[in-house]
């Protein structure tokens, strides 16, 4: 979706306007038509609801909708805004309009608050389409264009930041949306190579030779059931002077059978976004690179698939971990952590950072616990957690913390290794994190989000259709901003 600036409104081109109102407040200056249309509605103005009334001018016929922004005076105002904004793209998506047409002025929007409406009709109107090649008229995309009219000064500074976002987020949802044999690790890095072209950010990539000579063995024997090779994907953003880079790390599974512990067929199919971690980050970086951010960030992704094979590993199979511990393989299906605990280790020794912060689908019990409606957080760190749920409340990309400690990293240990993959059935979040723990070296700030019910969804939601989400891309955005650069 194009987002253009004009000043002044032209009905020529564009038969469809959209204004934005506050709830209980209708403005005075409507038409009669559109204003007695929409009490007779009873639309209110809550957010993201939405009228449509239609009045003649000048001999053509505007069609007019207004979208409900939700309480003026709202603590959640720039949601309830891009809630307004999306609001708008859902319904005229596929109406077979090609453009809108944003009257800011009238509608009393600051240049910020005009950005948050295009965020969310922007990232509403995402959708891919690619593999769709026999979709009739009424069911292809035809909004192309959204023309803001009368913007205060400052919008397009405001506007380029959160397309930054927008871009992100995009490539997030891609990542997560293509099927597992177009996105595996070497074209999830050819994929972000593509997009990460003149944006500054420079990309590094260890195969599995490299990863075999710094004795990376639980990622490695994740990846030795697959015909595809294994990848660490690192990218870097160098825009903070000399100071130690906070690190993101991405779980990316681009399939996840199970292994030789196969998954049941019924929505095996889902396991193609057991990369939403990676997904996060890559999207994330673009999105940071996009707007210029000041702070030094590294993303990197472990990526690989788990297959069952002649070659696969076994359950009962003994991994040493490039940490040098030992890890009995328990379950094969618990492999989200045998990839993590490497790319923890290599970031760690690579990058001294301070803070390394995780995010992975790695746990079905996460979706147990909160649903689809909060990621849950780790972390031995109580400031870096606190950073990260307000982070989740700016972004709309919601946390919820969870507990570490002594008693549940006992439930891993071994008879015959250092650690086991699996735990016992109760706590399965906790002990994966207890997990990952175990690799993490003493000073360094971490936390782990496991974002397992998050980055896929059956039903639409405020600024996504369907689909991938592109969670965790704007919660990593606003920590880097408030928390990194801040
Ligand atoms: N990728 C899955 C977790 C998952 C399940 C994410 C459903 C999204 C939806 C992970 O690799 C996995 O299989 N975890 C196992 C761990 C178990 C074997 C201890 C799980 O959650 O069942
Ligand atoms: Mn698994
Ligand atoms: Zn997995």
């Amino acid at each position: 979706m194009n987002i253009l600036f004009r000043d002044s409104h032209d009905t020529n081109t564009t038969r469809l306007i959209a204004r934005i109102v506050a709830q209980d407040s209708l403005p005075a200056d409507l038409p009669r038509a559109v204003k007695e249309g929409a009490e007779s509605s009873r639309f209110s103005g809550k957010a993201g609801q939405l009228f449509e009334g239609f009045y003649e001018a000048d001999g053509a016929v505007v069609r007019l909708a207004l979208a409900g922004a939700g309480k003026a005076d709202a603590a959640d105002r720039s949601a309830a805004l891009e809630k307004a904004g999306a609001a708008l793209s859902a319904k005229y998506l596929t109406s077979g309009e090609t453009a809108l047409a944003l009257d800011a002025a009238a509608s009393g929007l600051s240049a910020e608050e005009t950005a948050s409406v295009l965020l969310g009709a922007r990232l509403r109107g995402w959708r891919w389409d690619e593999y769709r090649t026999k979709l009739r008229d009424e069911q292809k995309k035809s909004l192309a264009e959204i023309v803001v009219v009368g913007a205060p000064s400052g919008t397009d500074t405001a506007w380029a930041d959160s397309e930054a976002v927008a871009k992100g987020v995009e490539l997030t949802r891609e990542l997560v949306s293509e099927p597992p044999n177009i996105i595996y690790p070497e074209s999830f890095v050819a994929r972000c190579r593509e997009r990460y072209e003149g944006t500054g950010l420079t990309v590094r990539v260890l195969d599995e030779a490299e990863m075999a000579s710094l004795g990376m063995g639980a990622l490695l024997g994740v990846s030795q059931g697959s015909v595809r090779e294994g990848q660490l994907l690192v990218v870097e953003w160098k825009g903070g002077g000399n100071e130690a880079p906070t690190v993101f790390v991405g779980k990316g599974v681009t399939f996840d059978t199970g292994g030789i512990s196969l998954k049941p067929p019924a929505g095996m199919e889902d396991m193609k976004w057991d990369m939403g971690g990676a997904g996060a980050v890559a999207g994330a970086m673009l999105a940071i690179a996009g707007r210029k951010a000041k702070a030094n960030i590294v993303g990197v992704c472990g990526l690989v698939e788990n297959m069952p094979d002649g070659n696969a590993q076994r359950p009962g199979d003994i991994v040493t971990t490039m940490s040098g511990q030992t890890v009995e393989v328990i379950n094969t299906d618990a492999e989200g952590r045998l990839v993590l605990c490497d790319a923890l280790t290599w970031v760690q020794q690579e990058f001294s950072p301070k803070t390394v912060v995780d995010f992975a689908t790695l746990t079905g019990a996460m979706i147990i616990s909160l649903g689809n409606e909060h990621g849950g957080v780790f972390a031995n760190d109580d400031a870096l957690a606190e950073k990260l749920l307000s982070a989740g409340k700016a972004s709309g990309d919601k946390l919820w913390r969870f507990p570490l400690s002594p008693e549940y990293d006992k439930l891993i240990d071994s008879p015959i290794a250092d650690m086991k993959n699996v735990g016992p059935r109760g706590a399965g979040s906790i002990t994966a994190a207890q997990f990952l723990q175990r690799y993490i070296e003493d000073g360094v700030a971490w936390a782990h989000c496991d974002i397992a019910g998050m980055v896929w969804a059956d039903k639409p939601g405020a600024t996504w259709d369907k689909g991938a989400t592109g969670y965790g891309t704007r919660l990593i955005d606003s920590f880097v901003r408030d928390s990194v650069e801040g």
